[in-house]
């Protein structure tokens, strides 16, 4: 497996700098990398074309998303096909330093740093930018941000570019209607490829491997309010139930909450089940979901945590302010004691809990993720001369490749339609 020789097909540049904690810690952020490569096999399909074909030979792509090491995969494959790569992260505690100096090592330009201040982290994307990148990839749409304002200038070599999550999509649509997008984007959370199986089974499992090893609790038994039964929500509501959990869903949508009730959750507000949730995992991409009167109810020793985009699900700063007091109770929990002598539990400060305090979704599935990412970045680079300023759905052609592609790497097979079942399901008779 030839993955630490890229150097070839990074730029000559010297004005632009990896900015990482510690190139030492490369040996264990290799491993991590390797790991995962073997279990992305989609990926590395992909990866052996590009390195053929060279579809993005003379091109910069920078890359902002959560900096591990199935990420750090996709900056390998991507310089592999021609592109020079530019990875950042995309929060500021889901960056691995162990990875970030590992991918440095092998070739990429890598700015990450783990634990920093809002404003590093806005940095870090920055200098990211300022290659001048023909494509990127944003993972909720930080990047987009930059390129509309603070970073207009390195814009002007834009393509286009990808967006990972839903609600990367939905700011990108917002912008769309307000004719404030700054290039093509592709809507890659949207591909089926993606949102079925990363979404929902990534989410499911990697939340509650990070709850789990970040607090050393059990689940069974516990009351779990998941605030949010969408994609990630019904996967997160699922595991919980799976291991022995009572779980309660919040929703706006009554048929989201028609649903989750009819999978067997209970359903009611934020306001009946902040009194007796044990676990609370927010994961809608809104906005205000537990704020200081849920506080005031919550039972001793409640633990919080998010999985949506944003740390603004969770009211911290109102915390912060509430509590007489805070203290570190392990790694990534920070106990918040009420007036009354209860302590609220937070995991990972708010931010996705799964990045945050967890390595992130199994491989298995960021191969599908990604893989997604990939051929959208080659589709983009190959249409570029038609391309419109709007956001565009990831064809079909490439969601079929990648689920006929994963069926075959998993051993299975699966019926075709004969050309007289076609027929039947596109036409009226009923014959
Ligand atoms: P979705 O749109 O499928 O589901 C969101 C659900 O939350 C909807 O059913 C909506 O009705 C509900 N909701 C909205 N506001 C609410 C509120 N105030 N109270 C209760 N429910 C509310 O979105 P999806 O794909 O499930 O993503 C949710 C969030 O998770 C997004 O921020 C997304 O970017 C993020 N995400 C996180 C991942 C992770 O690894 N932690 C992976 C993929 C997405």
């Amino acid at each position: 497996m030839d993955i630490v020789n890229n150097k070839e097909t990074v730029s000559e540049k010297e004005e632009i700098m990896s900015h990482i904690k510690d190139a030492s810690l490369a040996p264990s952020g290799r491993k991590k990398i390797e790991w995962v490569r073997r279990f992305m096999p989609a990926l590395t399909e992909i990866e052996r074309r590009f390195e053929k074909e060279q579809p993005f030979k003379g091109l910069r792509i920078a890359v902002s998303v959560h900096l591990e090491a199935k990420t750090a995969n996709l900056g390998l494959v991507l310089a592999k096909g021609g592109a020079e790569v530019y990875l950042t992260g995309c929060n500021p505690l889901s960056t691995q330093d162990d990875v970030a100096a590992a991918v440095a090592e092998m070739g990429i330009e890598t700015f990450g740093l783990h634990g920093v201040s809002a404003k590093e982290y806005e940095d870090l994307l920055a200098e990211t930018l300022a290659c001048h990148p023909h494509l990127i990839v944003d993972d909720g749409g930080d990047l987009i941000n930059l390129l509309n304002g603070r970073c207009k200038e390195y814009a002007d070599c834009l393509i286009g570019g990808c967006e990972e999550t839903t609600t990367g999509i939905h700011r990108l649509k917002a912008r769309e209607r307000d004719g404030a997008l700054p290039c093509p984007m592709m809507a890659v959370n949207d591909a089926k490829a993606k949102h079925y199986y990363d979404n929902k089974y990534g989410t499911g499992q990697s939340v509650w491997t990070a709850i789990m090893d970040t607090t050393n609790l059990m689940v069974a038994g516990k009351t779990v309010v998941v605030a949010g039964y969408g994609w990630c929500g019904q996967g997160t509501a699922m595991r919980a139930k799976g291991m022995g959990a009572d779980v309660i869903v919040t929703e706006i949508d009554p048929f989201k909450a028609l649903a989750a009730t009819m999978e067997g959750f209970r359903v009611m507000t934020m306001d009946e089940a902040a009194k007796i949730g044990d676990i609370f995992v927010t994961v809608t991409g809104c906005k205000d979901v537990i704020v200081p009167r849920h506080f005031a109810v919550m039972k001793d020793n409640a633990v919080l945590c998010n999985a949506g985009h944003f740390d603004c699900e969770i009211d911290i700063a109102s915390l912060r302010e509430i509590a007489k007091s805070s203290r570190e109770c392990r790694n990534n929990i920070v106990g918040y004691e009420m007036s009354d002598g209860r302590i609220l539990h937070v995991l990972g400060d708010g931010r996705l809990v799964n990045l945050a305090c967890g390595m992130g979704h199994p491989a298995e599935i960021m191969d599908m993720s990604f893989s997604v990412q990939a051929l959208s970045l080659h589709w983009l680079a190959e249409h570029k001369e038609e391309l419109e300023t709007k956001v565009y759905k990831v064809p079909d052609s490439i969601d079929d490749e990648i689920g006929y592609y994963k069926l075959g790497a998993m051993g299975l097979s699966i019926d075709k339609l004969t050309p007289e079942q076609e027929e039947y399901l596109s036409g009226w008779s009923v014959e």
